[in-house]
């Protein structure tokens, strides 16, 4: 850099899961990318997770700025005082306020350090469920984001409910419809779940409606979605909040950009599954996951093992380490000559292989967008919280795919499974809804490319920290 005037310095700050950290990382690709330096943190359990994946070379101390693009990204973590394996961990009572005390003076610290180290921090961008992290950008007169990693239409509907604006489902009307502005009304089917009156997870609902507490202290509300994807709901949160949409936040492998090699995978991804997809046929694949939190129970897996190997397709199936011994007994060798079972996937390699036909998903945001991305036709599976309305507007709205729903058991059976992957890669339904998936992948890779809405919305973000003075 010697001489050169030093470039713009983000700090992005990511929660510990899986469905944060993947679009903070590669929002901060894309900033990186061009031409300022990025520092990405999380806390160093985290860090030690994901060091192998975004190292570029087994020495490579992670900590040293990567070349992406015309800019610079680097990591540093911070420590949080517990053990990596502390059960601690995953009861959200005990973390998040442990995450926050610790949380605090450590970010003040990282931040304080950067200017000390001649690289001052001109914006952090933070991620909502930590909502401290705006009073510390705030006591530090440092501008600050946010980045909201669901859809505009969820982020619209927790806003509504946190400031009581309209009416939502309750113990005495529970099928009442909520009707936001820009959207048609949604059925409690169609909420996020932590909504509902029935919801058991109200811990969960109150980390989840705190971001809400302090959100005006955030010059800028940046969403991983696109204008053409969620028009009229983001034309109406733009009244709330000063929204910019920044998505679909995907690093596209088929262009095999620079930006995908640096990944931040908390498990092991089988990349051998690619050679065993490189021998299958083109778009006959079922890509089957529930993402990095769900998990099914026994008689759902069975049921799904026994509806896949009806369906006779090939079949990848991600099913995590913890949970292998909640499959049939002997399955995965008895299908072996149909299907492969994988603890983790590298995700965004399998959607943009041409032999993955379709993906069975739980409907997570990032999945959501990612298959949107990748043009890959979906079996909408909704586990819980916001994969709901995502899977209602992929398969209503978005029109790309069919939706397998639970049975009045309160579970899926063998015979929806195989019916529902026959009529995503079969017959004339199947037809229009591959067109309808190439149609919002075009859009989407528009929408990220260079001049494309987000891609613009980005650049002007990028303005307006310049305009606070750098
Ligand atoms: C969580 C919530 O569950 C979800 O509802 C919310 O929208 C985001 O946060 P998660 O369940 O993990 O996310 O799902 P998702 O949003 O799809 O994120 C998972 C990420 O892990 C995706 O980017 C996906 O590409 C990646 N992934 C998943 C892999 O790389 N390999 C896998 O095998 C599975």
């Amino acid at each position: 850099m010697g001489s050169q005037p030093q470039p713009l310095h983000v700090l992005i700050v990511s929660f510990a899961g899986q469905g944060h950290i993947n679009p903070l990382l590669r929002l901060a690709k894309r900033i990186a990318s061009k031409g300022l330096l990025v520092t990405f943190t999380s806390t160093q359990d985290i860090g030690r997770r994901i060091q192998t994946s975004i190292k570029q070379s087994p020495d490579q101390d992670v900590g040293e700025p990567i070349p992406v693009g015309l800019g610079h990204l680097r990591f540093q973590f911070f420590d949080d005082g517990w053990d990596d394996s502390d059960s601690r961990r995953y009861d959200i009572l005990q973390y998040m306020p442990h995450l926050e005390t610790v949380g605090r003076p450590a970010l003040t610290d990282l931040i304080k350090n950067q200017a000390e180290m001649d690289r001052p921090v001109s914006c952090v961008i933070n991620n909502p469920f930590m909502p401290w992290g705006l009073d510390v950008s705030d006591a530090l007169k440092i501008p600050s984001a946010i980045l909201w990693i669901q859809s505009c239409i969820v982020f619209s509907t927790y806003y509504h409910y946190h400031h009581s604006l309209c009416d939502f489902p309750t113990h005495d009307h529970p099928e009442r419809e909520v009707t936001l502005p820009g959207l048609p009304s949604m059925s409690a089917d169609d909420i996020p779940t932590f909504l509902l009156p029935t919801n058991p997870y109200t811990t969960l609902t109150d980390a989840i409606l705190a971001q809400f507490k302090n959100l005006e202290k955030a010059e800028w509300v940046l969403m991983n979605t696109f204008e053409e994807l969620e028009r009229e709901a983001i034309q109406a949160v733009a009244k709330m909040a000063k929204v910019v949409t920044v998505g679909p936040l995907i690093d596209m492998v088929e262009e095999g950009e620079e930006r995908a090699r640096v990944r931040a995978d908390l498990w092991k991804a089988a990349v051998e599954c690619t050679e065993w997809l490189d021998a299958r046929e083109a778009r006959s694949v079922v890509y089957v996951s529930v993402g990095s939190i769900a998990v099914l129970g026994k008689e759902e897996m069975e049921e799904m093992a026994r509806g896949l190997r009806g369906s006779g397709k090939p079949f990848l199936w991600v099913v995590r380490e913890n949970n292998m011994g909640l499959l049939p007994e002997g399955f995965v060798e008895e299908a072996a000559e149909q299907g492969m079972v994988i603890n983790w996937s590298p995700q965004d390699q399998v959607l943009a292989h041409p032999s993955t036909g379709c993906f069975l998903t739980h409907c997570g945001w990032n999945s959501t967008l990612e298959t949107l991305a990748y043009g890959v036709p979906v079996i909408a599976f909704p586990q819980f919280g916001d994969q709901y309305p995502d899977a209602k507007f992929l398969v209503d709205v978005y029109k790309v795919g069919v939706r397998l729903w639970r049975g009045k058991s309160g579970l899926i059976n063998r015979d929806d499974v195989e019916g529902c992957v026959r009529e995503v890669l079969e017959g004339p339904k199947a037809e229009e809804i591959r067109e309808n998936a190439l149609k919002w992948k075009e859009i989407a890779g528009k929408a990220v490319a260079s001049g494309g809405s987000s891609d613009k919305n980005l650049e002007a973000f990028i303005d307006g920290i310049q305009g606070f003075g750098g």
